[in-house]
């Protein structure tokens, strides 16, 4: 799929709280997320359509990471429904390795749900592996899987 990734920021907070919402049924809100991009360390990169004359780009997905010291995290990572299986994610999570690596984290860490399977095989593909089980960490019933790669 032919797309921008924008590094992201601060002013971006009220943005990814709106994509948020479309995807989670408990969503981050707009301080929350600009809690968390104010945070050190904080980085990440917004996936939109490219620039045309006449339409505004219109953004369709998201990473969020965290880089302290020699590790990095992702935070949130999601794409809205329609742009699904287009290599976004994937696109997203390449940007997102690269820029840890390139600022001297030697392992990125995520936590997923043990029943998201779009999730799930996004990440194994991409070299991720289990290091580690929260059980019923979300909503009381289901497991937390933490997933690492070496970078
Ligand atoms: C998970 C999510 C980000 C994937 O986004 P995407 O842009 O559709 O993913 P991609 O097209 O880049 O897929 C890359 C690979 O991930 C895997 N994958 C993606 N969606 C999948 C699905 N529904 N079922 C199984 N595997 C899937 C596949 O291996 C895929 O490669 P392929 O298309 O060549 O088979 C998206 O489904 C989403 O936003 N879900 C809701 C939010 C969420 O769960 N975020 C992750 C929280 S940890």
């Amino acid at each position: 799929m032919t797309m921008t990734l924008e590094p992201l920021g601060p002013p971006h907070a009220a943005l990814l709280a709106g994509l948020h919402r479309r995807c989670f049924v408990e969503p981050w809100d707009e301080a929350a997320m600009g809690s968390l991009l104010a945070m050190p360390g904080a980085y990440g990169f917004l996936a939109a359509s490219p620039e045309q004359p006449g339409a505004a780009p219109v953004p369709f997905g998201f990473i969020l990471c965290r880089r302290a010291a020699d590790e990095a995290e992702v935070l949130a990572l999601l794409v809205l429904p329609p742009f699904r299986r287009g290599g976004v994610a994937a696109a997203l999570l390449d940007a997102a390795l690269v820029e840890a690596a390139d600022g001297g984290a030697a392992a990125m860490f995520l936590e997923v749900a043990a029943d998201n399977d779009a999730a799930g095989g996004l990440y194994y593909a991409a070299g991720f592996a289990e290091v580690g089980r929260r059980h019923r960490y979300y909503g009381g019933h289901t497991d937390a899987l933490v997933l690492r790669k070496d970078l």
